[in-house]
């Protein structure tokens, strides 16, 4: 197999829960990813990134997995999964599994033989560890709020969590317990999966002084991103896992490295690199502008897009690293909300999104619904709220003195459900996503934005994300997008993110007017088009004009 076999795919998340309901239970399944194959084969996806479906309380969704060989039996069964590969493999589609070991779930079987025996052989394969006085071991703030630190029941101990409490982080300093990973790992890749997902791998080494930092809010509590996050020595864990699982099969990873400093991308990507492709979380998170405070919501301009955007895409071409580029996925609002903040969309805001997601240097990856323009879902009440992130950021908003109208609304706004909702695949009741209840709230605006009215439409966003897809993968300009280079075009138009991309003789222009006013360009040759969002270009003597939001792609001679 071809080293770079993955680099003209494009990849499509599935959040199992909320894709398609085959067996009518109101909860998504395997079964119901087979029967849509075909849809994505259709809209040109070779590679299709599972979310976790491990065996799991599903406390965190499926993030805190109690058993790593079973699939959650909502889900369905190994035979299914096993199915899956197969359909999938007749359709030239790769799969990519959910990889969550930073920690497990406090249900999985070492866990509860830790808490039995806390300084014992499976103590020590998570982190434990004894308080100072009646206090935690140290002030560290866990991603989803409070002390990383739990305390065990009858003891002076306390064992560490990065995520919810009930998912205890994992030891990787334990030699047995890293072995037992990379047994988990090999089962699946002998499966037959092309690779994996690796969740939250930017905390599985730690801050080994377990010091206590300056308080950065009024809690007393320091934030785990900036005290034990891609700790140096993370490599030396990183190489191993490599040599020891996804080397042997020539296998995809793409991780998710949080607060990834562009300088470091040669050690993580590329040639040499210790993992296939990281995502770019910096433009991906433009409107929380570098806060902590995610219920501060900012809109924001195209400036404070390109900055990061073009640092990285410069960084990963320099170390001959790819990218995974996302605007979406099961942790994030809807793109068309956060990137044009209303509740109504344009097809040309949709698809200059779309422009933007296809057409960069990396690997690009969409998620579920994103190709026919889902929305965010109308809250009305924080009871409607699953996800256990957005209830504890809800109850510390309260606690910091926030209106709970206005922490609702935040919310509302920011919720990992968001991104959770049913997909939209007729106007059926419930969006033909199942025939009963389903486990969340199905997005109201399902009667005009679902699959069905938009297969049969050559001018919907389905069908246009089917062509930028076509242009990318298959097209005599694949390669210009798949394996081009990439430079930062017109600097000096604060409203435009452009880019030429250049392969041999062949030089593509994109460019994206991330505005509601016109934007005029000098062009002393006319460019040949090639797609965009209006459909057609307005050029008259020597002037390239973009129209708000236009997304544009020509040819350069
Ligand atoms: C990142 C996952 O994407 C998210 O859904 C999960 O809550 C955390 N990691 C913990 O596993």
């Amino acid at each position: 197999m071809e080293n770079k076999w993955w680099k003209n795919k494009v990849v499509y998340q599935i959040y199992p829960q909320s894709f398609y309901d085959y067996q009518n239970n109101g909860i998504g399944n395997l079964k119901g990813i087979i029967q849509k194959l075909d849809y994505l084969k259709k809209l040109g996806i070779e590679m299709v990134w599972i979310s976790s479906f491990y065996k799991s309380p599903m406390v965190d969704n499926g993030y805190d997995v109690s058993d790593y060989y079973a699939i959650n039996s909502q889900y369905g069964s190994i035979a299914d999964f096993e199915d899956l590969i197969n359909e999938a493999k007749k359709r030239n589609i790769h799969i990519l599994l959910d990889l969550v070991v930073n920690h497990c779930s406090d249900q999985h079987e070492w866990f509860q033989k830790a808490l039995k025996d806390p300084l014992g052989f499976y103590g020590d394969y998570f982190i434990i560890k004894k308080g100072t006085g009646s206090r935690p071991p140290n002030n560290w703030r866990g991603i989803f709020g409070g002390s990383v630190w739990e305390p065990i029941e009858g003891t002076d101990l306390y064992y560490y969590h990065t995520f919810t409490k009930e998912q205890p982080d994992l030891n990787w300093e334990n030699k047995n317990l890293r072995n037992e990973i990379y047994k988990i790992i090999n089962f699946w890749l002998e499966k037959g999966i092309a690779g994996f997902r690796l969740d939250a791998i930017s905390f599985i080494k730690k801050n080994p002084s377990y010091e206590s930092f300056n308080a950065d809010r009024p809690d007393g509590l320091v934030a785990l991103r900036t005290v034990s996050i891609n700790y140096p020595g993370i490599e030396v864990f990183l190489k191993e896992l490599k040599e020891k699982t996804f080397d042997r099969f020539n296998a995809f990873t793409v991780a998710e490295m949080s607060a990834l400093k562009p300088e470091s991308f040669s050690k993580f990507i590329g040639n040499e690199g210790l993992f296939t492709s990281v995502f770019d979380f910096g433009f991906m998170n433009a409107d929380l502008k570098n806060s902590t405070l995610w219920y501060k919501h900012n809109s924001f301009s195209a400036l404070d897009v390109a900055l990061p955007l073009f640092k990285s895409q410069e960084a990963a071409q320099q170390c001959d690293g790819s990218l995974a580029i996302a605007l979406e996925n099961h942790d994030q609002p809807r793109s068309l909300n956060k990137w044009f903040g209303s509740t109504t969309f344009s097809f040309e805001q949709a698809a200059f999104l779309a422009v933007l997601n296809l057409s960069l240097r990396g690997i690009p990856f969409l998620f579920q619904g994103q190709e026919i323009g889902m929305t965010n879902v109308d809250w009305d009440t924080v009871s409607e709220i699953r996800d256990a992130k957005s209830l504890s950021q809800y109850e510390q908003a309260i606690t910091d003195g926030i209106d709970p109208r206005e922490a609702f609304k935040a919310i509302a706004y920011r919720s990992r459900d968001n991104a959770r909702s049913p997909m939209q695949w007729n106007d059926q009741p419930y969006a033909g996503f199942s025939k009963n209840m389903p486990w969340t709230k199905v997005n109201s605006n399902y009667q005009s934005i679902n699959v069905q009215k938009q297969e049969s439409d050559p001018d919907s966003l389905l069908s246009f994300y089917k062509a930028l897809i076509q242009l990318r993968c298959k097209s005599k300009y694949s390669r210009v997008f798949t394996e081009g280079s990439l430079v930062q075009i017109f600097k000096d138009k604060q409203n435009l993110i452009a880019f030429e991309r250049i392969y041999q003789t062949q030089k593509i222009h994109v460019l994206l007017n991330y505005s509601n006013n016109d934007e005029k360009i000098v062009c002393d040759k006319k460019p040949f088009y090639v797609l965009g969002n209006y459909r057609s270009m307005l050029y008259e003597k020597d002037i390239l004009r973009l129209r708000p939001f236009e997304a544009l792609i020509f040819e350069v001679f």
